[in-house]
């Protein structure tokens, strides 16, 4: 038996009760708000961890990447997929309704003409019929169409092109200003013109606290919760004990009084911070900042702290976004009682196309 404190660092551990725990809570607040929970696997990138979500009840699973999904499919977790990007350029498009006709339902949004009209160029004739969901902007300002009347209009193109089934809506996060307003029109718009909308489909770890207040939605897509972050944390989503993942890093030096350098760097934690302070917490000195980064160094700032690391000491860090940090390590370490009890390869780690 492997002790974590025998690891190796860094080392990126997950603490399978907290991720066992994190799973159950989702299903059941995606289960008792009425829909459907399709998690998004972006965060661990692992078959395993998608069949216990499938397990707990999941209908199915979101991918960003076709890479991701070819992993998934591979893997066999489970036969209802749906990937959340725009699948652009022929080479994709061939791939995608290659995987389509292995799966029982591999659905996928759109949200311009070009990407419909790839799509349908390659599904037509294949015997596949793709279903569609229209991506719409709620107020993120990343992809989306603008407006509940281009969705329409994209609706009914995905209608009339051959080897197209629309579905509905999707948007992320649905917890954004705009998505009540923007969702409560289409679907009078869409009632209006009698074209049905089956699927609707929101997202968010953050968005489960407030699931009541989209009655309209269908179905959940909720990815960051199986782990937790640091962002999650200060979101308000989240505890620091629901933080199943730890970077395990060494303290190599302390050159000041107040400075300790460990050996997790930007090429594990990452530079991500989006509106949070610092790279980390550092749950054994939670007053130190992890204050800059270069690729493997991680400087920490001990003023704050009234207990300072020794040189040699381990300590556990809960990364700024789990997400990305998955996406950095061949494999992870599932923890239970302090003892290593599964070391999982990151399947689709590196799977961006
Ligand atoms: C399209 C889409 N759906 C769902 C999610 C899952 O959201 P979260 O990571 O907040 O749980 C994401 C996250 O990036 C996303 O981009």
């Amino acid at each position: 038996m492997q002790l974590a404190a025998d690891l190796d660092t860094p080392a990126v551990t997950i603490d399978l009760s907290k991720l066992q725990k994190n799973i159950a809570r989702a299903q059941r607040l995606v289960s008792e708000a009425g829909k459907l929970n399709r998690p998004h696997i972006k965060t661990h990138k692992i078959p395993d961890i998608a069949a216990m979500q499938v397990k707990a009840g999941a209908t199915g699973i979101t991918c960003q990447k076709l890479g991701e999904a070819e992993v998934f499919i591979d893997a066999g977790v489970t036969d209802d997929i749906l990937i959340t990007f725009n699948i652009v350029g022929a080479a994709k498009t061939r791939r995608l309704v290659d995987l389509a006709r292995r799966v029982k339902r591999l659905a996928v949004v759109a949200d311009n003409e070009t990407v419909l009209q790839g799509l349908s160029e390659a599904a037509r004739g294949s015997g596949v019929d793709l279903p569609v969901l229209i991506e719409c902007d709620g107020g993120f300002g990343r992809n989306g169409v603008q407006t509940p009347d281009a969705a329409l209009d994209l609706a009914r193109l995905a209608d009339r092109l051959p080897g197209l089934v629309f579905e509905g809506l999707a948007v992320y996060p649905n917890n954004a200003l705009n998505t009540k307003p923007f969702f409560s029109r289409a679907i009078e718009l869409f009632k209006g013109a009698g074209v049905p909308l089956p699927v609707l489909s929101g997202g968010g770890t953050a968005a489960l606290l407030t699931l009541a207040d989209y009655p309209m939605m269908t179905e959940h897509r909720a990815g960051t919760y199986a782990y937790n972050d640091v962002m999650t944390v200060e979101s308000g989503a989240a505890t620091w004990d629901d933080c199943a993942m730890h970077v395990r890093a060494t303290v190599v030096s302390r050159p000041t009084e107040d400075r300790a350098i460990i050996d997790a760097g930007s090429k594990v934690l990452t530079r991500e911070q989006y509106f949070v302070k610092g790279f980390g917490r550092i749950v054994e000195y939670p007053e130190a900042a992890i204050a800059n980064l270069s690729e493997e160094h991680g400087m920490v700032d001990l003023s704050a702290s009234p207990r300072k690391p020794e040189v040699g000491e381990v300590i556990s860090i809960i990364p700024n976004h789990c997400c990305v940090v998955s996406n950095m390590v061949d494999e992870v370490y599932g923890l239970r009682n302090g003892a290593v009890e599964v070391v999982w390869p990151v399947a689709a780690r590196g799977k961006v196309r």
